[in-house]
């Protein structure tokens, strides 16, 4: 069997937080907690593993729908996990990147995130995509807008619009699509993730809650990644 080359770039919906807290009688908002803990193993794992992209599902635009309480306390922890990880980036070379709708975050947050990808915008060992008020469609929709702004200015014709140039307009260009896309928490779908990206990727399930994935949950996933054969539509 030939073998797959090495996997580059991994994204994660890192769903299962609210049932992890659910089973121990704690608030969803203990879930999310340990959730953050589990996002630390996994970029320290990533490197570890010399993936260069890691791309993390923090929120989604769905996401406002949960209750003010629940939202409040997820744009803190964010808040707090970017303050707290900013120098540990820089330490570890690590560049973030953010693909979402930033401006839709609230003021502070939006503020954080932008000053913390500035400061690590040099830096070159590997990448931290957080996505954020982040929706597939959203992302589609807001290219198509820049695209049309480039055409009313004249800038571009019609007829140069290719996959490429699309690509090239999504949040966060010039990076390789995801080679796997891993889901904790056992559900079989995308929930607006990535769709554009994610054309060709390997879909791995794991049944796995958020709070508990850790080193060994992601080995296991690269493992099962490289049994696959990708055939990209040929033979
Ligand atoms: C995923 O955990 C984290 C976010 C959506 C921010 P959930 O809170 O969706 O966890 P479940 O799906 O309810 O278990
Ligand atoms: C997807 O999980 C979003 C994130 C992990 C940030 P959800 O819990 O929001 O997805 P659904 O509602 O189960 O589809
Ligand atoms: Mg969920």
């Amino acid at each position: 069997m030939a073998e797959n080359k090495p996997v580059r770039h991994a994204a994660i919906i890192m769903d299962g937080n609210g049932r992890w807290a659910e089973k121990r009688l704690l608030p969803h908002l203990e879930g999310h907690r340990r959730g953050v803990e589990a996002v630390k193993k996994t970029i320290e794992a990533s490197r570890e593993l010399n993936i260069e992209y890691l791309t993390l599902y923090a929120f989604s635009t769905e996401n406002w729908k949960r209750s003010q309480e629940e939202v409040d306390g997820l744009m803190n922890l964010l808040d707090e996990f970017i303050e707290a990880n900013l120098d540990e980036f820089n330490r570890n070379n690590i560049k973030l990147a953010v693909s979402g709708r930033v401006s839709g975050l609230p003021e502070s947050v939006g503020r954080k995130v932008a000053r913390a990808v500035e400061l690590t915008a040099g830096n070159t060992a590997g990448t931290l995509i957080l996505a954020l008020n982040y929706g597939g469609r959203a992302e589609i929709v807001d290219a198509a807008v820049k695209i049309g702004r480039k055409l009313l200015k004249n800038e571009l014709q019609p007829e140069e619009i290719t996959e490429e140039l699309f690509a090239r307009n999504l949040y966060v260009p010039g990076i390789p699509d995801p080679d796997i896309m891993i889901r904790t928490g056992g559900e079989f779908r995308l929930s607006n993730f990535l769709l554009w990206e994610l054309s060709y990727s390997e879909i791995y399930v794991t049944e796995v809650l958020w709070p508990d994935f850790d080193k060994g949950e992601f080995i296991r996933a690269i493992e099962w990644f490289n049994r696959r054969k990708r055939r990209f539509g040929g033979r």
